[in-house]
This record gives structure tokens, C-alpha cells and sequence, in this order.
């Protein structure tokens, strides 16, 4: 057991939190996203501390969060024009962007890929630190592996107390679910291989073609030699309660709730669901940003209720509901009835 220091965003603990870093420790540190689990990218030991405190397999490559354009020039190479057309409109923020990296980046971060996931986050705290350190820092979400992504510093505490050096508190992240993951294929055709808040028709207004990986409109668990990210095949996000993905209307998700077994059971609803609703139940917000916002801290909330069935209303798989979706059939262990 390590002892694990919480500290605030104020400059001097920002000061305490780049000094860990830069000796090689490990540190929570929040982003919009999700909190992330950082160690200075180029040092492989420190790195190897991250698969440690997760509980990750070594072979689910790491992103690099990048506080300016030249690291990305300094850590990848052969970088299409799309990238920085990319970069223009959407960095700072929630897009990451599998590029060739240098050999200067250790194998461990990429798991051996020849290619590395890149990204400037928009939370201030976290760019704030990364040009403190001056080097890229990798991170992964900082939940065990296997539990659901962190939203909050209490989130990331649950996990981590006694496995990090440090976690900074940045308060709640406003995206709430990980970043949209991208690779380049061909001229001006990119590939998404992770949906988040920057959706299919967004990236569409930049390049010429986006390709939506067909194992993220898929309902079956995705075939591992179809996969082109790693972090794809892993069972994720999973509460300790068994978890059911109900798709369509809200009087077909009643219906099929009323015949279910009663015990611990619990529905996750949308807001506009919740006058009359007959079972014991959990809001998550009226649109898809929210419902991405607050997904997984619902999910962290029905474990420390000790629901047992938790019956979840499904957003449609569009725009930022595709990412609420795919976290969430993940959680269900691909469990999706249509009532
Ligand atoms: O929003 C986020 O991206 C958060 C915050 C902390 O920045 N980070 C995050 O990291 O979600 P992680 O490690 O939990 O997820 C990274 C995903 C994994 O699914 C991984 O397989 C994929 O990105 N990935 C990373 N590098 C890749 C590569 N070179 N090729 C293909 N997929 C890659
Ligand atoms: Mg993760």
C-alpha cells in the first residue's frame, strides 16, 4: 500500500502533482472526460506502474495527452493533413487520434502497436500539468479495470486509495464518458473506433469519409480478430449488479420490467420518464449529454445501493447516444432485450 495524497487544483499542489510525475510516480488527474491515471509517457517504469494500479492487460495500449501541437510533431510521424485539420477544430478536447509513433515512445505505453493514441485535453488542470512536466503524459481512465470510468476524485479514491501517489481533485468531468478514439486509413478517410461527445456527423464536416467501425454499431460481443482497438474486446465498464440494456418505448420497457423477478431491482430512466413510473428507479438526465455525463456515476451509485437487476433504458444509437450505448452494452455484458 502506497499512501495517497489528495490534493486540490490550487498552484501549489499543481506544483506537488508535476514534481510526482516527473519523478516517475503515478497521479489522477482530472480531464472532461473521465479522470485519468497519469505517468510521464517516456518513462517506461513509471508506465508499467499504470498497468499495475488498473489491473490492466499489457497488450490495451495507452493514449498520450499532449499540451501543444509539437508534442504531437515530436512523439508521432508521417501525420496526415487531415490530423491537424482535425486538430484545428477539435483540440483542445475529447478526440483522440491514432497516429505512427517514434520510436522515442516506449512499447509499453502502445502495448507493441506500431501506432500511438494522441490527445490535448481541454481541462486546463490537466494541460496545466502536462507543460509543467514538459513531456506527454499517458493515461488511461482511472478505475480498476473492469469497473466503470471515473467521474469524480471520490470515484477515482474507491479505486485507487493505497495504489497511487496522488489524486487531484478537478471537481466533476463534463463530458462523462472517454474521449471519440479515431485512425486514419487512406488520404481523407478515418476510421472511429471508440464513439464519445464528438459524433460521426461532426467529423464528417472535416474529412471526406467516416468510417463507424462496425464493432460499435454491433449488438454481439466483438469478434477479437475484428478488432482494431485493443481496448474493444475487454469486458468493461461493469457494475457488480447484473445489468439489462432495454431498448424502444416506455410502455414496452414497462411491460417487460413487470415480468421480471422482483428482487433488488432497480430501472434507470431518463428524466421525462419518471412522472407515474412504477418501479423503484434512478434518473440520468433528459438528453444524451447528460445521460453521458452522469452515466457512470449511476452505475457506481447502483453497486453502492446493492441493486442487484438494474433494467436500463436505452438512448437511440445516434449522435452522442451512440457513445451512451456502447459504454452501456458493455456494461450489460451485451445483454440488450427489445421489448
Ligand atoms: O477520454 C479519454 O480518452 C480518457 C481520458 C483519461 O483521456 N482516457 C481513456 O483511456 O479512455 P483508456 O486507456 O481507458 O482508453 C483508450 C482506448 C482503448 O480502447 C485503447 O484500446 C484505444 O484507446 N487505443 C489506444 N491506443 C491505440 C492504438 N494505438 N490503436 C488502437 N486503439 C488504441
Ligand atoms: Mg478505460
Amino acid at each position: 500500500m502506497k499512501e495517497t495524497n489528495l490534493l486540490s487544483c490550487n498552484e501549489s499542489d499543481l506544483e506537488t502533482a508535476a514534481m510526482l510525475l516527473k519523478k516517475g510516480e503515478v497521479v489522477a488527474l482530472p480531464t472532461e472526460t473521465v479522470y485519468g491515471l497519469a505517468a510521464d509517457a517516456l518513462n517506461s517504469e513509471a508506465v508499467a506502474e499504470i498497468f499495475n494500479a488498473k489491473g490492466r492487460p499489457a497488450d490495451n495500449p495507452l493514449i498520450i495527452h499532449i499540451s501543444d501541437l509539437e508534442m504531437m510533431k515530436r512523439y508521432t510521424e508521417d501525420i496526415p493533413n487531415a490530423a491537424y485539420r482535425l486538430a484545428e477544430k477539435f483540440w483542445p478536447g475529447p478526440l483522440t487520434m491514432v497516429l505512427p509513433k517514434r520510436s522515442i515512445v516506449p512499447d509499453i505505453v502502445t502495448g507493441g502497436l506500431d501506432t500511438v493514441g494522441v490527445r490535448m485535453p481541454e481541462n486546463e488542470i490537466m494541460r496545466k500539468v502536462i507543460s509543467m512536466v514538459g513531456r506527454p503524459l499517458a493515461a488511461p481512465s482511472a478505475n480498476r479495470s473492469g469497473s466503470p470510468s471515473p467521474t469524480t476524485a471520490a470515484h477515482v479514491a474507491d479505486d485507487m486509495n493505497g495504489r497511487v501517489s496522488a489524486i487531484v481533485d478537478g471537481g466533476e468531468c463534463s463530458v462523462g464518458v472517454e474521449s471519440t478514439v479515431i485512425s486514419f486509413e487512406g488520404y481523407d478517410t478515418i476510421r472511429i473506433l471508440r464513439p464519445g461527445l464528438i459524433t460521426a456527423e461532426q467529423l464528417r464536416k472535416v474529412v471526406d469519409e467516416v468510417i463507424i467501425d462496425s464493432n460499435i454499431l454491433s449488438d454481439t460481443v466483438p469478434e477479437v480478430k475484428e478488432v482494431r482497438s485493443p481496448g474493444m474486446k475487454y469486458k468493461h465498464y461493469s457494475p457488480e449488479a447484473h445489468v439489462v440494456l432495454v431498448r424502444e418505448n416506455l410502455s414496452d420497457f414497462i411491460r417487460y420490467v413487470s415480468a421480471q423477478p422482483e428482487e433488488n431491482l432497480c430501472c434507470l430512466i431518463f428524466d421525462q420518464d419518471a412522472e407515474n413510473f412504477p418501479f423503484e428507479y434512478m434518473t440520468y438526465g433528459a438528453t444524451p449529454e447528460e445521460q453521458a455525463r452522469q452515466i457512470f456515476s449511476k452505475l457506481r451509485e447502483a453497486d453502492k445501493r446493492g441493486i442487484k437487476n438494474l433494467y436500463v433504458r436505452a438512448p437511440r444509437k445516434e449522435g452522442v447516444g451512440l457513445a451512451v450505448y456502447n459504454r452501456l452494452i458493455r456494461a450489460a455484458g451485451y445483454e440488450v432485450v427489445e421489448s
